[in-house]
């Protein structure tokens, strides 16, 4: 059914207009000062934006869903996530695909992309995680990228013995990123570090998932990020820090690139919201904010947040990474080497990045728009067509109240996680309606889509 979108106040990464737009089939097709229903076929849709912002689709580059990772699987389905991942304003996900250390990477892109096609609601791509590397991985990887449109690939410098890649392999791999024009994005602390420090504190006692961040301080992630420049300047490999948790990190690749290094960096929303306090949490609550790299003290925000306006981190993600308290989380009460990392947020990004960014005067709308959506687009190839409102572009829109409050609560969470993770903290806007190439799939907090309808994107080479 085509669909008017009247009045609404239209914010893109770069401009804040006042237009309507307009929308037949999955594509907009008219974006115009005042378009007038009576012109348009019968049957259109008209939703009134008075006093709403409509943003583009909010693009997420970093979600974990199938993630069989310390023991255990994360407790989202592709159905959950991506029906979260739409209530609240976020019509495209990039999913990592993270396959064990013998897993051949042909098994695991078919066992992940089953999944998303039988599953996911949302549109979606992946990273490809690159975990296992000889003869027989170079050979599938490179017909991933020819021939099923593998376009980043995803390395581990930490979770030693499980994810890591030896410094041989890492080489090997970011030469080959080179040659097919991929761009590798890197989990970055140094893993060895990580190990040692982990054996010496539960050594010492010291066992609570407030010991989490002591274990893998400032310092280890700085460390990755300059390894992984140093290989990249090597290589020549174009790089994506993801989830960069502190300010030293985003300085160290600001360097990098100003020594020439094609290096993007990430910021995920925990670490702008959230810190190390949250994981010292009594009755062992704190297991809910373990993650890696780690909550780190508040004072991070700022530096963070400012890097975002400066645009030096080009994007927000999430990291959804969704595990249970009970019966997951809880695996580590000895010990928290064995609490799984992650927080869930897909749901909660965009109004967080609202409240906490823009109404906090920390960020301006065209920024939000930029590194919520945008960025995310250009940097993995599937600009316009999503991340932007334009004529052509996917017909994926948030029409956003900006005025809504009411606290962050598990009861309004659509993923299957027994926990909200910014329970009870201030919010502040709310994607009131969302469409998806032209069809409303959110109202108001509920999924009104149907099961399943995600398509996987189309992805080109181009970035920036
Ligand atoms: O704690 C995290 N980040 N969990 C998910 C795996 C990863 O490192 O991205
Ligand atoms: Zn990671
Ligand atoms: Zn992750």
């Amino acid at each position: 059914m085509p669909l008017l979108i009247k009045n609404g106040r239209v914010i893109t990464s770069t401009e804040d207009r006042m237009v309507d737009v307009y929308a037949e089939g999955e594509t907009i097709t008219r974006i115009e000062e005042n378009i007038d229903p009576g012109s348009l076929p019968e049957d259109t849709e008209v939703i009134d934006a008075r006093n709403r912002y409509v943003f583009p689709g909010f693009i997420d580059p970093h979600v974990h869903i199938h993630l069989p990772f310390m023991g255990t699987n994360a407790i989202d389905d592709h159905a959950s996530a991506t029906k979260a991942a739409l209530v609240g304003g976020t019509t495209s996900i990039i999913e990592m695909i993270c396959p064990g250390p013998d897993d051949e990477p042909s098994a695991a892109y078919k066992e992940w992309k089953d999944l998303a096609e039988a599953g996911a609601c949302c549109d979606w791509t992946f990273h490809l995680a690159i975990v296992r590397f000889d003869d027989l991985a170079e050979q599938q990887i490179r017909d991933l990228v020819a021939n099923h449109g593998v376009r980043s690939f995803k390395i581990f410098l930490a979770y030693k013995g499980a994810l890591d890649i030896s410094d041989e392999n890492l080489f090997r791999l970011m030469s080959l990123a080179k040659e097919l024009d991929i761009t590798i994005t890197a989990h970055c602390e140094n893993a060895e570090a990580v190990d040692s420090m982990q054996q010496k504190l539960i050594g010492e006692g010291k066992t609570g998932p407030e010991w989490h961040e002591p274990s893998r301080p400032r310092s280890v992630e700085v460390d990755g990020v300059n390894h992984l420049c140093t290989f990249a300047e090597l290589t020549g490999a174009r790089i994506y820090i993801v989830h960069t948790s502190c300010g030293e990190a985003v300085r160290r690749a600001m360097a990098a690139r100003a020594a020439g290094v094609d290096v993007m960096v990430e910021a995920v929303i925990p670490h702008l919201v959230l810190d190390n306090t949250w994981a010292e949490r009594d009755k062992f609550e704190g297991a809910k904010y373990v993650m890696s790299p780690p909550l780190r003290d508040p004072e991070e925000h700022d530096q963070l947040w400012e890097a975002i306006e400066a645009r030096e981190v080009a994007t927000i993600g999430t990291d959804h990474a969704p595990f249970n308290f009970n019966g997951q989380k809880d695996m580590g009460r000895d010990a928290f080497t064995k609490i799984p990392n992650g927080i869930p947020s897909i749901q909660e990004r965009v109004d967080l990045a609202h409240t906490y960014g823009v109404c906090a005067g920390r960020i301006n709308l065209n920024t939000m728009v930029d590194a919520c959506s945008t960025q995310a687009a250009k940097i993995f190839g599937m600009y316009p067509r999503k991340g932007e409102i334009a004529v052509g572009s996917d017909a994926d829109l948030v029409i956003y109240d900006a005025g809504y409050e009411s606290p962050f609560c598990e009861a309004d969470s659509l993923s299957q996680v027994d926990y909200c993770g910014y329970e009870g903290m201030e919010r502040r806007g709310r994607a009131e309606v969302v469409t998806l190439r032209g069809r409303i799939v959110a109202r108001e907090g509920t999924y009104v889509g149907p099961d399943g309808g995600g398509e996987e994107i189309s992805r080109d080479h181009s970035h920036g």
